[in-house]
């Protein structure tokens, strides 16, 4: 929301300000309170205490990252010159804690902050290729539609009526939907849907989209096996496959071209024939207990280093940091 002002000078600021946010082509990072769409998202997972707004029911992990050769060409950060800890936590989209496994069309999240003694490196990321709205107002409007009613169900209508009103809103779930639920954490590809900036130490700058390319492969479930599997199987396959290999993703960055969209993460970049930089590899070696993941938030806003930037027009990403700090203040108090 834009604040309302009180001197002459605070309107003619204000104003300004909107006018410049319209024509970036996106509504500000204000446009709705970071705390009403926390409220929003756990309402629509149906008001559970003391959850995640999102990424509710999840794995927290550990392991390390080692960059590749060519990662430092692209980027100054530390972390992409030398192998660095990570702490981890995969998830389930929502904030139902008690989310099945098996539950289609909802993400898989991987949440993971890279440390290094000159600050951390986070990136919060899912496994499509774009997020399900392109502003922060949307967003709360989508969860909104989404609340349960008595009977603990959303109302059907009221979600198609919000749906063909905007229809940007409905790709993740088509793109989820075309796809087999995946048998593992480890057996699916992750992306970071903002485009971000990547600079080096000469100071020349790369737009990149962020995909975390599983080693696995994608190891998606028939509707036969996922009728045999219990609500609960993630963790357990992750501890098994963990006790005989680390579960390995590149990093890979995906150049971007003139005409990609920088401020819309509704809208996938084209994968096929673009240049892609691999900038390493993260190993993730072990379950760790959850109070690891929960004591903090993963920000993928404000724990970035310098050599790597999010969008500056992006209206998702900037509103992701006081939200998430909503959510922490909720859940631990
Ligand atoms: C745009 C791309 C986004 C992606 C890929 C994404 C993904 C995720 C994931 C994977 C988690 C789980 C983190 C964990 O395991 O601790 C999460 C948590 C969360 N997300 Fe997002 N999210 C996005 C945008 C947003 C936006 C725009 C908002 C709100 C304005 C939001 C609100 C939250 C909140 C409040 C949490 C819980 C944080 C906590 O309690 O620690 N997300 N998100």
């Amino acid at each position: 929301m834009v604040s309302p002002s009180s001197s002459p000078g605070a309107v003619a600021l204000g104003t300004l300000a909107l006018a410049a946010s319209l024509l970036a082509g996106g509504a500000s990072a204000q446009d709705a309170d970071p705390g009403a769409i926390v409220n929003a998202l756990v309402a629509a997972g149906g008001n559970q205490p003391k959850v995640r707004a999102s990424g509710a029911k999840g794995v927290c992990v550990k392991g390390s990252f080692t960059p590749s050769a060519e990662a430092p060409g692209l980027s100054k950060a530390p972390h992409f010159t030398r192998t660095v800890p990570v702490t981890a936590r995969f998830s389930m989209g929502g904030s139902n804690a008690k989310i099945s496994d098996k539950a289609k069309p909802v993400t898989r999240g991987f949440a993971m902050r890279l440390a290094d003694p000159s600050g951390d490196m986070v990136f919060v990321v899912i496994s499509a290729p774009v997020f399900s709205t392109k502003t922060p107002q949307q967003l709360l409007e989508f969860a909104t539609v989404r609340a349960p009613g008595p009977d603990g169900k959303p109302d059907a209508d009221k979600i198609k009526v919000f749906a063909a009103a905007n229809p940007e809103t409905t790709r993740q779930a088509a793109w989820l939907n075309a796809r087999p639920v995946p048998a593992s954490f480890a057996g699916v590809d992750y992306w970071g849907v903002h485009a971000y900036t990547l600079t080096d130490a000469k100071g020349a700058a790369t737009v990149a989209k962020l995909k975390w390319v599983a080693q696995a492969g994608q190891l998606g479930l028939t509707d036969d096996e996922l009728k045999g599997k219990p609500d609960s199987f993630y963790a357990d396959e992750l501890k098994e496959r963990l006790s005989k290999e680390p579960a390995k993703f590149d990093l890979v960055a995906i150049l971007g071209e003139p005409n990609d969209p920088v401020n819309d993460p509704t809208v996938a970049w084209p994968e096929e024939n673009r240049k892609s930089v691999k900038l390493g590899t993260i190993a993730i070696a072990a379950l760790e207990p959850d109070a690891t993941c929960d004591a903090a938030t993963f920000d993928p806003v404000a724990d970035l280093p310098e050599g790597v930037a999010g969008p500056a027009t992006d209206p998702m990403f900037a509103v992701r940091s006081p939200a998430y700090a909503v959510s922490l203040s909720r859940r631990a108090n």
